[in-house]
């Protein structure tokens, strides 16, 4: 099959909202970060392992807090090792149909050994140190994501590895001061699995200019909600267990995260009561929310 690099191909999010960017400025970068869909249905081919350094190299450029590369990157390719964690992450399937999952730590443990060799005191176990590490680990999972697809792959993040933090430490060898944030399962599209982006609220829902602005918000939402309702993205997707207050037929984005916020178990999905202890789990993983 050939895997050439299609996502060049695919429409982008600047064609689909009709934006007018003058042609020099759509770079390849920009029509690979425009074209962005979480994948979630793969073949069976292999990454030759220079596609795998390629994305791993540009996962370890990312950006990190004051240099301290407080992540790590776990490469899982045994297909066993990852039907178990497809099954740790709520029996997302694709996780194990995947030929490869990253999965993005924040890993305090690496500072704490230099502190010790050095001859300091190691005082960094804490909720800022924690949000660095987590968004040191975020960046360079989207970086390789972003690699990924510029190389024709599909990727899908999973949050789901904080279903169960303890499972995934102990598949996963994690010693105490690593925490994985998030997944990024990876490999060549199954036919048919592009759809094509997905639709985003309005720039003015997102982009505030100079001050923040919630003035036309409901608008917004509406004009959203409209377009989700009529591509019928949610359709058959509803989130159950929650009484029902509008019918099918306008069942849209707003609803759709209305119940998603609504409860803990709702928010993170079936299986993920369990994220309702996260601090327990995090702290238990030798960070200090404090
Ligand atoms: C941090 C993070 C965690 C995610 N976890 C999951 C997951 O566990 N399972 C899944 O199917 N999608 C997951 N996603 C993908 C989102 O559902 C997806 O990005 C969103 O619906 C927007 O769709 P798009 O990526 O196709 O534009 C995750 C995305 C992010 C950023």
């Amino acid at each position: 099959m050939d895997h050439g690099t299609d996502n060049h191909a695919a429409r982008t999010r600047i064609e689909h909202e009709q934006l007018t960017i003058a042609p020099e400025f759509v770079t390849d970068a920009i029509r690979v970060l425009t074209s962005h869909e979480s994948i979630r249905s793969f073949d069976s081919t292999p990454l030759a392992a220079d596609v795998l350094e390629a994305i791993l190299i540009s996962a370890r450029s990312a950006p990190t807090s004051s240099n301290l590369q407080a992540y790590s990157i776990i490469v899982v390719e045994d297909a066993q090792r990852r039907a178990r964690l497809a099954h740790f992450v709520g029996d997302q399937k694709f996780v194990a149909q995947a030929p490869v999952m990253l999965i993005f730590c924040a890993d305090v443990s690496r500072l704490h050994y230099v502190a010790t060799r050095q001859s300091h005191p190691f005082a960094a176990a804490t909720l800022e140190m924690f949000l660095t590490a987590s968004i040191d680990a975020s960046l360079a999972l989207q970086n390789a994501l972003v690699a990924a697809e510029s190389l024709g792959l599909g990727a899908v993040p999973i949050g789901s590895v904080r279903n169960e933090p303890q499972l995934i430490a102990e598949e996963l060898g994690l010693p105490n001061g690593v925490f994985a944030v998030a997944g990024l399962s990876l490999g060549y599209p199954a036919e048919g699995a592009r759809r094509g982006t997905k639709p985003r609220l309005p720039s003015e829902a997102i982009v505030h200019v100079e001050q923040y602005s919630s003035e036309h918000l409901e608008q917004q939402v509406q004009a959203y909600d409209a377009t989700m309702i009529a591509n019928g993205l949610y359709a058959g997707r509803q989130v159950a267990g929650v009484e029902p207050h509008i019918p099918d037929a306008e069942y849209g984005w707003a609803e759709h995260t209305a119940r998603r916020t609504s409860r803990p178990e709702t928010l993170t999905g079936p299986a993920a009561a369990l994220r309702e202890h996260l601090k327990d789990s995090v702290e238990a993983r030798g960070f200090t929310i404090r």
